[in-house]
Parts: C-alpha cells; structure tokens; sequence
C-alpha cells in the first residue's frame, strides 16, 4: 500500500502550492485601517520572501540580513529596497531571480515607508 500514500502527499503539496499565491493575493488591495508597521504587516512578507537569502548571516551571495526591523529599515533608506523590489528587472528586481512580489504586497511596503516606517 505505498502507492496511495504517494498519492495523498502529492494532492496535498499540489493543494498548498496552489493555495499559496491565489489570484486574490495578486489582484486586491490591502486595506489595512490602522498604520502599517512591521510587526503586524511588514515582517511577515520579508520572513516569507528573503531571509531564505538575506539571513543573519546572510548566504548565496546576498550583502546583509533582513532579519531585524532595523535591518529592514536601514535598507529602505540606504539601499535601495523599495526600488528592488518594484523592479520588473529580473537582473536587478528583489526577490534574485524572481518572481517579482505580488503588486498588494509592494504596495503595503510603500505604504509603510509613506507613514513613517513604524515598528509596532
Ligand atoms: C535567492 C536569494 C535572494 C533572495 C530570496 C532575495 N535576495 Fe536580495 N539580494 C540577493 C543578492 C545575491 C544580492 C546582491 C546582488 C545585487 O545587489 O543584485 C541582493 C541584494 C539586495 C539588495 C541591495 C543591497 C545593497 O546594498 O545594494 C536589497 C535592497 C535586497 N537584496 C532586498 C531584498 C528583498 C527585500 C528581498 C525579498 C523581497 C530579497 N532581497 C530577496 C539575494 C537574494
């Protein structure tokens, strides 16, 4: 009986790919009422998109962690973040090599660097 068990693993993992990025995820806007701050809004979307790369240490090549809120906050002011991640250019765009973040995530990051880059 190993073959069915086969199975179900794979429905399973074809099933939480899919979910993963839903059409909802790409297309609406987040409202989100209060101001964006890290905690709440910010850290989860660099967790789940860069820290595979900007580690604390940081590994395959990538030049610091973004692991801390000040590490994110220094690279919005220094080093460009926002514009990296905005970019359609696979050669300079954020996450290396893409894909290119949900246009509703981006968004929030802008969102959150318009008010003020808040911690909490
Ligand atoms: C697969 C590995 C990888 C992932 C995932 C990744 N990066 Fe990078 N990142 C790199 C590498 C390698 C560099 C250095 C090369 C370059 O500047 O293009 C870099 C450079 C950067 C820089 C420029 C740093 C500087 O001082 O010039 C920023 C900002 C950045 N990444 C932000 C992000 C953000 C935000 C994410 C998630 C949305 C992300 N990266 C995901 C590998 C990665």
């Amino acid at each position: 009986m190993k073959r069915p068990h086969l199975i179900y693993i794979l429905l399973i993992s074809v099933f939480y790919n899919c979910s993963y990025v839903n059409e909802d995820d790409l297309t609406e806007d987040i409202i989100i009422d209060d101001i964006v701050n890290y905690q709440d809004n910010i850290k989860s979307i660099i967790d789940n998109n860069c820290i595979f790369c900007h580690n604390n240490p940081p590994v395959n090549g990538a030049p610091m962690p973004l692991i801390t809120y000040d590490n994110v906050k220094d690279a919005i002011e220094n080093r460009g973040l926002i514009s990296r991640i905005s970019s359609t250019d696979v050669g300079f765009g954020m996450p290396f090599g893409g894909p290119r973040l949900p246009q509703n995530l981006i968004d929030l990051v802008i969102q959150w660097e318009t008010e003020g880059l808040t911690e909490n």
